[in-house]
């Protein structure tokens, strides 16, 4: 199957769909980017040995993982909740009728689920790029939240040493913070750790949360 094709169909599909509109072209556009970075990251995931990678697979996975943000896009929002579309189960139920592995649907619809831990490798390569790729999208991710302080649901999942959860947050800069901060504890492959660590994270998380958060 020609992953590749699907995913640039469903651009072309979803830009004709806009019929000019410029603010869902531009979201068009930076979900590929994105999900091009994604590819990127994951190339050097699966350097590490840590699992039997089927790479054609994998690779899949990461092109096709926000497959479903382009038709959300349509709605002139990537916030699912404002849109009210999982972007993560529209991607599945897209690559479900094209008729993908159950494996790829899988990993597509279980990238963003804070809570996942079965037994699909592609589900957690894909999860630990896009949340390494989040990072590296650092001044656009931070530009629009907002002022406040941490929010009882964050810290007190955080003081947990849990994942917090994006579905029950606000748009409070601090708890996305923390939260992106939190997803390194459930970090599984060691290529990720070492780019995390690359990346010099923890100074940018530290700057945002002051002396709330140690
Ligand atoms: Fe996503
Ligand atoms: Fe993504």
């Amino acid at each position: 199957m020609n992953y590749e094709k699907i995913f640039l169909d469903e651009i072309e599909r979803c830009k004709k769909l806009a019929g000019g509109d410029e603010g869902v072209l531009t979201k068009i556009e930076s979900k590929r980017e994105h999900s091009l970075r994604v590819v990127a990251m994951g190339k050097k995931i699966l350097t590490g040995k840590e699992e039997a990678w089927d790479r054609e697979t994998a690779l899949a996975c990461l092109l096709l993982h926000d497959i479903g943000r382009f038709e959300q896009s349509l709605k002139n929002s990537l916030s699912d909740k404002q849109t009210g579309i999982n972007h993560a189960r529209l991607g599945a139920d897209i690559l479900e009728k094209m008729g993908l592995p159950e494996i790829v649907i899988e990993a597509v619809e279980q990238h963003n689920n804070p809570h996942y831990t079965g037994k699909n490798i592609y589900a957690h390569l894909v999860r630990e790029a896009d949340q390494l790729v989040i990072m590296s999208e650092w001044k656009s991710q931070i530009a629009w939240r907002k002022d406040g302080p941490i929010s009882d649901y964050a810290r007190e999942n955080w003081e947990k040493g849990e994942v917090i959860d994006w579905r029950n947050c606000n748009d409070l800069l601090k708890d996305w913070v923390l939260m992106v901060w939190s997803w390194v504890r459930k970090f599984r492959y060691q290529e990720t750790k070492n780019l995390f660590g690359e990346m010099g994270m923890e100074e940018k998380f530290r700057a945002v949360l002051g002396e709330e958060v140690i």
